[in-house]
This record gives structure tokens, sequence and C-alpha cells, in this order.
């Protein structure tokens, strides 16, 4: 488990509450009690908390299903787990109905609660070592939708079947794509992206099958193509919408026979190769018209995954931008606890036009910018909707976003950085150094 995780406990009863503290401490997270639901509210709101567990505070006012209902308004990221005296059937069913990850009769059995919470907290963790983007446990998933999606790429990462997946911008087809074959028997092997949007075709075709000396003008020497290069491995063919009509009859090819020539070669080279192919337009349309090869479409189409925008499952977007916070923590060596209230209302109102791309940049943005220990709405982007903007009131709008698709860039935040310090300081170079 997360050893700078926090685990909330929220127990009037001494007894009980020591006994759980005490279970976690043990297994090495860090605890806060607190003894009335009033108060756990105020210390949500002002510290990090990765996982609540409360009593239900039955007939009490405010009580633990008012806690469960805020927590899931305003900090919808982080778990909360129920307790209650007895095993009350209706109570259990609707704290379950309204979010609560589970629901457990005291006293709590010591084992039972911190494999628990090992279940839940690491979930939201970035594992020791990863890269950013490319760890399947930091594939952030809370959303129903995004569970399901998540629960046929498991069944599906260990086999060879070829995957289309389907979503716009900036949804993580690259790195659901890189988690499935992280997960699959190949993952010792390559993993190789090739965008067909940006490549001519005859760049593509060199790219794709690689050339023998002599090929063609200019082909000094043999060159191994990505087929070879991830051959055992996975081949990711991004956009693949955009491949030109020709080369589609050549890619069936190479896809049926798992075997191709490199240009200008004579040798027919075997291959084991599993392909997956993302696209952000709507596949089946381009077939209808023409623009793509059905044969092809099937072929690549055995498994099919839509990720779905954004929008469209808000119940990651405050998941998500914690996690991101843990990420520019520690890449930007800050501090910074999580997200307030008024900010959160912001980033659930937003629509992210841009997807998790557009969140990911609003969370780098704010982390530079923002100088306390919370994300406020004054460091957001207009977009999200910052300093009082229309956004909380009209959830609809879509305004382009400030930042560039790839947001600003480190050296940039540091020359407005700087410049912020010597605003402050009234220009004064050697103070703000
Ligand atoms: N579920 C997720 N959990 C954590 N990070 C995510 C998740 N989804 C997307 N991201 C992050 O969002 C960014 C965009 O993801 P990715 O590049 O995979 O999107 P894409 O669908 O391939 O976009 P495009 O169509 O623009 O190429 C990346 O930084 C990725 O790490
Ligand atoms: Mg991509």
């Amino acid at each position: 488990m997360r050893k700078d995780a926090v685990v909330l406990i929220v127990e009037e009863d001494s007894h009980h509450s020591e006994a759980m503290a005490e279970a976690l401490t043990k297994a090495g997270v860090r605890v806060v009690r607190s003894d009335a639901i009033s108060h756990a509210l105020e210390v949500v709101s002002q510290k990090r908390v990765d996982l609540i567990i409360s009593d239900l505070f039955a007939g009490r006012n405010p009580d633990g299903i008012e806690l469960l209902d805020t927590v899931r308004r305003d900090f919808s990221s982080i778990p909360v787990i129920l307790t209650a005296d007895s095993p009350d059937l209706e109570a259990c069913k609707d704290a379950i109905r309204r979010g609560a990850w589970d629901f457990l009769v005291k006293p709590v059995e010591a084992k039972r609660l911190v494999a628990l919470a090992e279940r839940i907290i690491p979930s939201v963790a970035v594992p020791k070592g990863a890269s950013l983007d490319y760890v399947f446990p930091g594939v952030i998933s809370r959303s129903p939708v995004m569970q399901s999606v998540f629960r046929v790429l498991r069944r599906v990462s260990k086999t060879d079947l070829s995957i289309l997946i389907e979503g716009e911008s900036g949804t993580g087809k690259e790195l659901t794509a890189r988690a499935i074959h992280e997960n699959s028997h190949r993952a010792d092997k390559q993993f190789l992206p090739i965008n067909c949007a940006g490549l001519s075709e005859s760049l593509l075709e060199s790219e794709l099958f690689g050339h023998v000396k002599g090929a063609f003008t200019g082909a000094l020497n043999d060159r191994k193509g990505l087929f070879q290069l991830a051959d055992k491995g996975t081949l990711f063919l991004d956009e693949i919408g955009e491949i030109p009509l020709m080369l589609q009859a050549k890619l069936l090819r190479v896809l049926e026979e798992q075997s191709f020539r490199r240009l200008g070669g004579l040798k027919d080279i075997k291959l084991d190769l599993r392909v997956i192919a993302a696209t952000n337009k709507n596949l089946r349309e381009a077939v209808r018209e023409g623009a793509f090869r059905q044969d092809l479409y099937f072929r690549l189409n055995v498994i099919h995954i839509t990720i779905p925008p954004l929008r469209e499952r808000p119940e990651d977007i405050l998941p998500l931008a914690r996690f991101f916070i843990e990420l520019y923590n520690r890449k930007f060596k800050r501090h910074i606890e999580g997200i307030s209230p008024e900010a959160g209302r912001l980033f659930l109102a937003h629509d992210w036009p841009g997807n998790v791309r557009e969140l990911r940049n609003a969370v780098e943005r704010a982390m530079i910018l923002e100088e306390t220990s919370q994300i406020r709405p004054s460091s957001l982007p207009i977009s999200v909707g910052h300093a009082g903007g229309p956004a909380a009131q009209a959830p609809a709008a879509a305004p382009a976003p400030e930042l560039p698709d790839d947001g600003l860039s480190l050296e940039d935040n540091e020359k407005m950085l700087l410049k912020r310090a010597l605003e402050r300081t009234g220009g004064n170079q050697t103070q703000a150094a």
C-alpha cells in the first residue's frame, strides 16, 4: 500500500476507532481520526485524504449518508467505506447505491480492513519507478463505463486478437494500447507505435515494410521496417483511418499471411505480430463511404473497444486530476494536497473537449501557478471557468482550450513564473533570483 496514503476514520466509539487506526497504521498508512461528521467534512476539505471509513451515525444529523453524498459530489475521487453496528440490509443497499465502496459491520476485522484498503488505495497511486504514461495500474478507470472497458481489456490482453480502439482525441487510446501490450505475453518485446496520418504513402510504406539496399534511389543500406522490428511484439497503428487505400490492401495481406517482403526484397519474412489499431473517426462510416476497406476493417476489428469521452464519465474527472497532481508533485517537487471544493466543482462542470489530455494540461498548469497547497479556481485556465467564469453555471459551453495541445513547455512555465516573481518584487532581478 502507498506509504504516504492518508485514511480518515470517522467513528465516535474510541474503542473501534483505535482498533481500526492501529491496524491501518501497522500496514504503513497515515491515519487521521475524527469523531463527528461535521468535523470530518472539514478535514476532507482541508487535507488530502485517500480513503474515508465512516460510521453511519444512524439517526444523527448530519449522518454518514450525508458525508457520503457530500464526498461523492465534491471530492468524488475519495472512496468512502461505511460501517454500522448491525447488518442493516436496506442501509447497506442505500449506501452502495449512493456510491460507497463497501459497507462493513462493526467490529471490523483488522485483516479485512487492511486488505480492503490495500485494494482501494493503490488504484489511484502511481507505481514506483513507473514512467508517466504507460503502466496499466496508472490507468485511471473509476467510472462504470471504463471499468467495463477494462474488464474486456484484461480478458483480451493475454490473447493475440486484433483490437480496434475508437475514441475522441485525448481519451487515452494509446495509453490503453500500451496497457494491453504490457499485460500480454509480449510485454518483454517491443510496443511500436506508428501514426498513419503524418506520413506520405510512400514513406509510410517504407516505414512499415523496410527496404533492401538499392530498392529505390537513396536506399543505400538495408533497413528494417516496423513489421520486422515489432516481430513478437505489438504494432500500434494510430489513426488507422488515414492509411491510403493502396496500402490498406498490402497491410491486409501482411496480417493475413503473417509474412511480408521488404521493398525490393525477394525473400518472404515470417512474422509473429499483434496489431492494435486506433482511430478517432467512425471507421464503419469510412467503410460505407468506400474510404476504408471492409475486409481490413473486419480483420482489425476482431475486438472493438470504444473509449468514451471524459464528459460521459464525470466520475473519472477528479480521480484523474488527483492522479496527475501526484504525478506532477513528483516531477515538480511540489506538495499540492488536492483541489479546493470550488475548483473541483469547476472541473466537474467543464465538458473537456480535449478529454484527458486537456485535463492533464490544466492540472500541470495549475500546479505551476498555484501558490497555496490546493488547486484553486484562480490557477485554472479560463476555459475551465477561472475567476467566476460561466463554466459552473453553463456546463454545456465548450470554449476553445486556452492551452496549446501539448500544453506550455516547462521553459515557458519557468519564464512565466519568473515574470510573476519579478512583478511581485517590483522588477528587481537580484531579489527575484
Ligand atoms: N485513464 C487514464 N488514466 C491516466 N492517464 C490517462 C488516461 N487516459 C488518458 N490519459 C493521459 O491522457 C493523455 C492522452 O492520452 P492518449 O495519448 O493515450 O490519448 P489518445 O486517445 O491516443 O489521443 P489522440 O487521439 O489525440 O492521439 C496522456 O498523457 C495519457 O497518459
Ligand atoms: Mg494517440
